[in-house]
C-alpha cells in the first residue's frame, strides 16, 4: 500500500511558536507543511503572507505546500516562489488564464497545483490535468480551519483517481478540510495521495498520536 503524505496546515498552529510547531510535526512524520494564503476577498479571512514562508524556510527542509486562496494569484505567486515555496496551488474559480499560470509557475522551477471548491466539478479542471502536478480537492468551503468534512466529495476523489490513472497523468490528489482519523481512510480508499490536516493535529492533546493516526 502506498504511503500517504501528511501536509500539516499551520493555519491551526500557534503563531507565536510557529518554528517549534513546524519542527514538531516534522518529527512526528508530516512530510509537507501546508500554508494557507487568504486575501479577505476570495475567502472571508486573511492569512499567511510570503514573509512567514521566508522565515520558516530556514527551519525545515519539508516541502512547502502553498495554497493560494486569493482572487489574483497571477499577481502574487512569485512572492511565494521567491520566499521558498515548493508547490504553489491556486483556485480554479479565479478568473485568470489558468493554463498560462500553471506554465509560469512550473517554469520558475516549482510545482503547480489547481484547487477546486466543494461545488466545482472535475469536468471544469479536466483540460488542466495533463499539466498540473497536483489537484487540491476542498472538503470544506475554503477560508477557515476546524470545519466538518463534506462526505459528498469522496466520489469526486474516486472519479479524479480514475481519470488520472486511465490517462497516466503525473498528478497527485490532495484533500483539504476536516481531515481526522475518521475521514482520512475515506480519502485514502478513494485514491488520495496527500491529506491536509490542521485543527486535528494542532488542537490535539497528543499531536504525535494525531499525526500517527493519519499515517495509514
Ligand atoms: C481551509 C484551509 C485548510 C485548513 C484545514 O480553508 O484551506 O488548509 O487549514 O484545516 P482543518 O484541517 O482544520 O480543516
Ligand atoms: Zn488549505
Amino acid at each position: 500500500m502506498k504511503k500517504i503524505i501528511i501536509a500539516a496546515s499551520i493555519l491551526s498552529a500557534d503563531f507565536a511558536a510557529l518554528k517549534y510547531d513546524v519542527k514538531m510535526v516534522e518529527e512526528f512524520g508530516a512530510a509537507w507543511i501546508h500554508i494557507d494564503v487568504m486575501d479577505g476577498h476570495f475567502v472571508p479571512n486573511i492569512g499567511i503572507g510570503p514573509q512567514v514562508v521566508r522565515s520558516l524556510r530556514s527551519v525545515t527542509k519539508l516541502l512547502f505546500d502553498v495554497h493560494l486562496m486569493i482572487t489574483n494569484p497571477e499577481k502574487y505567486w512569485q512572492e511565494f516562489q521567491k520566499a521558498g515555496a515548493d508547490l504553489i496551488t491556486f483556485h480554479n474559480e479565479v478568473l485568470t488564464d489558468k493554463k498560462k499560470l500553471v506554465d509560469d509557475i512550473k517554469s520558475s522551477g516549482v510545482k503547480a497545483g489547481i484547487s477546486i471548491k466543494p461545488g466545482t466539478s472535475i469536468s471544469q479542471i479536466e483540460s488542466l490535468l495533463p499539466y498540473v502536478d497536483l489537484v487540491l480537492v476542498m472538503a470544506v468551503e475554503p477560508g477557515f480551519g476546524g470545519q466538518s468534512f463534506m462526505e459528498s466529495i469522496v466520489s469526486k476523489i474516486k472519479d479524479l483517481r480514475e481519470i488520472i490513472d486511465r490517462n497516466g497523468y503525473n498528478c497527485f490528489i490532495e484533500v483539504d478540510g476536516g481531515i481526522d482519523s475518521q475521514t482520512a481512510p475515506l480519502c485514502v480508499n478513494a485514491g488520495a495521495d496527500a491529506l491536509v490536516s490542521g485543527n486535528y493535529i494542532f488542537s490535539a492533546e497528543n499531536p504525535k498520536a494525531a499525526v500517527k493516526s493519519l499515517l495509514i
